[in-house]
Formats: C-alpha cells, structure tokens, sequence
C-alpha cells in the first residue's frame, strides 16, 4: 500500500463580501443575532454575472492547489469533485475541471454529501492513491449557495449562515519514509435526511409537484432543522474525531491543528473546550466566510497552510459534520 500526501492546496472565493448589516436590510435580522448565535460576521457571495459558479471557483481553487503542487495539469490522474450545488443537475462539475485544465482524459468523479463532501472526497482520492491506481488525484470542494437561498424573514434561520467559496488538494504518492494521510473514517444516518434537506430537484418531488403548486419555497430552497442538527453535530464531531485519534494511538494534546467543518463557531468551540485544546490548536474561519458546505475545510486548510497554521510535519485532524446525516474525519501528517 502507498500513502497519500497533500503536495498542495489552494483556494478562491468570491470578491463581494456581504456583511450581517447588508442581510438585517434584507430580512429581519440583526449583527448581535448572527454573531452571537454563530461566530459568522461576514461571509462572499457571488454577483450576478461575475462568471462565479461552483465548477469555475472549484477551478480557480484547482489551479492554486496544482501550482502549490509544483506539477502540470496533466500529471494529474483522476479528478474527485465535492458539491451540492452543481453547475447542472448531470454531468457533475468534475468533467468542467478536466476541460479548463485540460488534464488530458482524466476520470472525474462527482460526490454529493453537503457539509462531509471534502472529507468524502479526500477519502475516495486516498483510497486511489493508496492503492496505487494513480500518482497524483485533484480534490476539488466547491458552493455556490447564495443564489438559492430564501432571502427573506421565512428562510433566516437558514440563509444567514451560508456562503461561496471552493478549495482543493493535490494528493501525491508519498516516497518512502514520507508520511500523509493516516485514517479515514466516514459515517452516515439517512434516517435525518430530512432535518437538513432542499427536497427540490429530486425525483421524489419533481415535475408533479412543480406542476401542481407551482415553485413552492419549502421545497426548492434548503431547509434546517437547526438545534436537531446543531445538537447532533457535536456529538458526532467528537465521536469521529475520537475514532481518528484511536486508530492512530493518539491523544488530543498531539494534534497541531483541528479543521472542523465550519458550520457554527458554537459548535468548533464546543468540540474544543470538551478536547481540552488550545486556541492555536484549531483553525477557524468561518467569521470571514460563512458556512461553504462541503467547501469549507478545503477552504480552511488552504487558508491555515497560506497563514503558517499548518506546517508541513504537522498532525492536522479534519472533522465534518452535515446533510444526510452524514459525517467523517481524516487524520493526516501534513
Ligand atoms: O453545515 C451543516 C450542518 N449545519 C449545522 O451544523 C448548523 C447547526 N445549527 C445551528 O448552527 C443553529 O441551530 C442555527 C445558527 C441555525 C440557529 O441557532 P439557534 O440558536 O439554534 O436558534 P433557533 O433556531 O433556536 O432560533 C432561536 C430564535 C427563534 O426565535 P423564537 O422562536 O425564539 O422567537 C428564531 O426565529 O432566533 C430566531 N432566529 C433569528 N433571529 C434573528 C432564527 N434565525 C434568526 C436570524 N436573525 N437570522
């Protein structure tokens, strides 16, 4: 078996920066509110018409991580893309990746699993690498969410806390001696699919009921169950970050930067004081950006690796939590 190691990282996000005072002229809601309830003080959202979708931001975000890298486009053997705000319903954004970068006819492989997307993603890229079915894999996160929220007083609860944004990864084959990627874990409960859910565009309530009600918001925007979500965030986040250090025989105190998905600044501080760590020993960003979804650890990292809060040699833990439900952690030696 080989190991996989991040070789480089990269990020983009939009330049139109949308603060809580911009969102309380939109809908009745205020700085205190957000700030307190989840850490979020502003968060990009793309202009119509910049060109921003979730395939040209993934793209942006790739030609960071590849040039970090230090390869060529084509050196890159498969493609693995997180999002749950594709460019079409089919065919995934990975395909518009492998056209812009020209990467020869390389696989591409689509995932769909909202706020876990990253950890899923980097986990089927490692699997690929590990095997030794190719040298170097391109992991993309990337959302566009701001378009399809609902804007208004009705969608609040919702709409305040997510953002754009895409990141990536390059996974190389590691030499020997080098270290990378030590764990994986990845868990799912379909029976709260619901709580978190936008149940448009799938075929369970598709053409008959757009037909019979016309566009109705319950469905076609994303819908939260918020303190049932929040509540079994942090006890997923610590049971799989828990499995990770387990399966790696280690103790919270060894771990130099914790990634947890940025949902809520809440519950990265909740998961932090029951670990017992640090400040410096987890990365947060989501005062600048909002919650991006699947994007948001990819994001993070490049972001910490871009600051000097993660080093190579570093044990870096990342952590997700989300829509399905579903959750994961990948424990790494950057
Ligand atoms: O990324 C995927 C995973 N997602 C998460 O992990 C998110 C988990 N959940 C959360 O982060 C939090 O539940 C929220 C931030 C979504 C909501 O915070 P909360 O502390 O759970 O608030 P709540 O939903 O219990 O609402 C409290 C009150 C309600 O008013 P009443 O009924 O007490 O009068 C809401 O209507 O706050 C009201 N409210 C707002 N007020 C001002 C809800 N949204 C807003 C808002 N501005 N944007």
């Amino acid at each position: 078996m080989h190991t996989a190691k991040i070789s480089g990282t990269g990020h983009y996000v939009p330049d139109r920066i949308v603060t809580n005072e911009y969102l309380s002229t939109l809908m009745d809601t205020n700085d205190e509110w957000i700030t307190e309830r989840t850490g979020i003080r502003e968060r990009r959202w793309v202009e119509e018409g910049d060109g921003n979708t979730a395939a040209t931001m993934g793209i942006k975000a790739a030609r960071n991580a590849i040039k970090a890298a230090g390869i060529e486009p084509e050196e890159i053997g498969h493609i693995v893309f997180a999002t749950i705000s594709p460019d079409y319903y089919f065919p995934g954004c990975g395909v518009q990746v492998q056209e812009a970068l020209g990467i020869h006819t390389a696989g591409a492989t689509d995932v769909r699993n909202a706020c876990s997307g990253f950890i899923y993603a980097l986990s089927v890229g490692n699997a690929f690498v590990q095997t030794g079915m190719y040298e170097h894999v391109l992991v993309v996160a990337s959302e566009l969410q701001s378009p399809f929220l609902d804007k208004t007083t009705r969608g609040r609860g919702v709409s305040v806390i997510f953002g754009d944004g895409a990141g990536a990864v390059v996974l190389s084959r590691a030499k020997d001696g080098e270290s990378g990627i030590k764990s994986c874990h990845m868990h799912s409960e379909g029976k709260n699919k619901e709580e978190l859910t936008m149940k448009g565009f799938g075929t369970q309530h598709w053409i008959g009921e757009l037909l019979d009600n016309g566009v109705d918001p319950e469905i076609h925007y994303p819908q939260m169950n918020g303190n049932f979500v929040f509540k079994n965030a942090v006890v997923r986040f610590g049971e799989v970050i828990g499995e990770a250090l387990k399966q790696n025989g280690l103790t919270p105190d060894k771990i130099d930067c914790l990634i947890p998905h940025q949902a809520n600044l809440r519950i990265a501080q909740f998961i932090q004081k029951r670990m017992g760590l640090r400040d410096d020993q987890v990365f947060n960003n989501i005062q600048k950006y909002g919650n991006t979804t699947g994007a948001s650890i990819a994001i993070a990292l490049s972001e910490a690796v871009d600051e000097g809060a993660v080093k190579r040699g570093d044990t870096v833990c990342l952590a997700a939590f989300g829509a399905g439900f579903t959750w994961g952690s990948v424990l790494l030696t950057y």
